[in-house]
């Protein structure tokens, strides 16, 4: 530990599969957190001229997809964002699409959570200390950030939907068929391995906090289309690379907004 005052930020990106800088021209930060270090140092970068908004980046895999998404520090990860002080957590994460009509290369920009995980530090109150403490989890995602990158979504030209629910499992093996149609027949639309614990950790810290998915397959297939191939690991990583510029000029446009 240093006694270099912190730095701050106004608000927090995580990044997830294939996206591990936001900009070269930043600051890179250690955080030491009592939950152990996050993934990887935190970079910090000035958006804009006028009124210029600090953006604190975080790969929540590591710098070089190190942690699969069972051992992620997410409470690290979280806390460091917190101690930076950021007033708004974004966290773009690669998806299985359960549905046709929300197709590869779309965003959802989701307002709800199914929680399949296991196993994982998902609370930063493992002992209560002087009063139980219970978050509220009825609406996971910020209605005000959600609003902020549609629109932004819209700004850039990029297809995103309002609203889905995200099925999180443990990973880091993909759904089979069975348990794929059973999410989607559940009501469900997108499929991912690490919003939570991030969402409920973000509740906890008091963090307004927005997950907005791209869409990189169409999980164990479709049964409208037998021609859909299952996900595979290399189709996530080329459809998430193929599509990243798309997720920088969302943030782009939403980070004066988010901010706000
Ligand atoms: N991330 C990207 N695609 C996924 C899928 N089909 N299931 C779980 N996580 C994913």
């Amino acid at each position: 530990m240093n006694d270099r005052p912190q730095p701050r930020a106004d608000i927090g990106v995580f990044g997830g599969t294939g996206f591990y800088t936001l900009t070269e021209d930043a600051e890179s930060v250690e955080v030491a957190t009592a939950w152990g270090p996050p993934s990887a140092p935190v970079t910090i970068a000035a958006f804009g001229s006028e009124d210029p908004v600090r953006v604190a980046f975080l790969p929540r895999h590591g710098t070089g997809h190190r942690l699969p998404p069972h051992r992620v520090n997410y409470r690290a990860n979280v806390d460091a964002m917190r101690q930076l002080g950021v007033r708004a957590l974004v966290s773009p994460f690669a998806a299985g699409s359960l549905r046709p009509e929300i197709r590869p290369g779309d965003f959802v920009v989701c307002d709800q959570i199914v929680d399949r995980t296991w196993g994982r530090a998902s609370t930063f109150h493992d002992e209560f200390e002087d009063v139980p403490v219970h978050v509220a989890f009825n609406e996971p995602y910020d209605r005000r950030l959600r609003r902020v990158l549609l629109d932004a979504a819209s700004e850039a030209g990029v297809t995103a939907h309002d609203g889905g629910t995200v099925v999180v499992v443990n990973g880091p093996r993909f759904s089979s068929r069975a348990e794929s149609r059973w999410h989607r027949d559940a009501g469900w639309h997108v499929v991912n391995m690490t919003q939570s614990p991030e969402a409920p950790l973000a509740m906890e810290a008091g963090i307004p906090f927005a997950g907005i998915a791209l869409v990189t397959d169409y999980d164990a297939g479709l049964d409208e289309d037998p021609d859909v191939e299952p996900v595979n690991q290399e189709a996530v990583f080329a459809v998430f690379a193929a599509n990243l510029h798309k997720i920088r000029r969302l943030l782009d446009a939403a980070i004066p907004g988010l901010a706000a």
